[in-house]
């Protein structure tokens, strides 16, 4: 299926949304159960995270309703909320391994930052986001709207914060419809290519910036990838192009857009909640959070970034972001300094399990 991103279902309206409760899933209390029990077996084994294979999570009677949520976000609504996974019998490192357990169903699981991490606790260790090296999954920060490196992207909600820490999505669909409907003189800047800070996360050979534009077209289909705060710490580095105050008009415009009520869907994630977003269709953000005194009940989601072998084409432009660009390639993530022939062996191994493109080159 091609370019989910501009299908009907995917271009909602905040308020269409929250009166349509088809893209939240529950597990009863028997699927609930059946993922505790195939989480535990798989934890006795003690393997390493790359060394396990979908085969060790029989998530049995919680399998369709997941795999059903799933399809939600990647080609209906671009999100889905999976409800009821077994948080209250799980210890913090089981309900990260029950993370990355769905995510080996689903596709090939991309590493996320200079550890070449392949799931990311977000948690509050006192990071600056606007910083050069900031990265908002290790701040309390309020995040601006932005777009992860990946086809899917994966929450799952362990505690919560004591205040704050609202989930924030926007279908890119909606907004730039309403954007390009009500500024239609500012519509040029969009497709201007822009300088994104990689926040000091490159490999050999890759320069500190990757550039597109907000929005490019493809044979009639649009593709929406933002993320101010990139943009603003690109404008620190020698040699990027300032933008202009026009320019920044236009993208100030585009924000703004994207913080309108019935654009913007709200929502606060829960313990036992999973956030499944499609990263082609949707932005999000989050409010800043407090966390409590107590170490135990500090804020903490587990994030999953995956290619899976369903997804679509994107733009050539996106290539500095996305690595391959062709439907049903593993791409996307941010390798860092780490990514070794384990990290090789894995993403090669799913991509067969899931008949996707390995492009070598890209890994090496
Ligand atoms: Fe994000």
């Amino acid at each position: 299926m091609q370019a989910e991103q501009t299908s009907h279902a995917a271009a909602w309206l905040s308020p269409e949304l929250a009166g349509d409760k088809s893209w939240i899933y529950s597990l009863d209390v028997g699927a609930s159960i059946d993922m505790a029990a195939a989480v535990r077996s798989a934890a006795q084994s003690g393997k390493q995270l790359l060394d396990y294979r979908k085969e060790d999570f029989n998530f049995a009677s919680a399998a369709p309703v997941i795999e059903q949520a799933f399809q939600q976000a990647k080609h209906g609504r671009g999100l889905a909320i999976l409800r009821n996974l077994p948080r209250g019998s799980l210890s913090e490192r089981e309900f990260e391994l029950m993370t990355w357990g769905i995510g080996l169903h689903q596709g090939v699981a991309r590493p996320q930052g200079k550890a070449s991490q392949y799931i990311s606790p977000v948690r509050d260790v006192g990071v600056d986001y606007r910083s050069a090296k900031g990265r908002g999954y290790s701040s309390n920060a309020e995040l601006d709207y932005h777009t992860d490196r990946a086809d899917v992207i994966v929450l799952s909600c362990y505690n919560k914060a004591e205040s704050g820490g609202k989930s924030m999505v926007v279908s890119t669909a909606a907004a730039f419809k309403r954007f390009a409907e009500r500024h239609p003189g500012l519509l040029e800047y969009m497709y201007r290519p822009i300088h994104f800070s990689r926040q000091g996360e490159m490999r050999s050979g890759e320069g500190p910036t990757f550039v597109h534009p907000v929005v490019t077209e493809v044979e009639g289909q649009r593709f929406v990838r933002w993320n101010r705060n990139r943009v603003m710490t690109a404008q620190e580095i020698p040699g990027v192009p300032r933008i202009e105050a026009d320019f920044w008009h236009a993208l100030d415009t585009f924000d703004a857009i994207l913080h309108e009520p019935d654009i913007e869907f709200s929502m606060y994630l829960q313990p036992g909640d999973m956030q499944i977003l499609n990263g082609n269709a949707t932005l999000h953000a989050r409010t800043n959070y407090m966390d409590g005194d107590d170490p135990l009940q500090k804020r903490l989601m587990f994030r999953l970034w995956l290619s899976t072998p369903d997804s679509g084409p994107v733009p050539e432009s996106w290539a500095g972001v996305y690595g391959a660009v062709e439907a049903g390639a593993v791409r996307g993530g941010i390798l860092g300094d780490h990514y070794d022939g384990n990290c090789r062996a894995f993403d090669q191994r799913q991509a067969q399990l899931f008949g996707m493109t390995y492009d070598a080159k890209l890994y090496g």
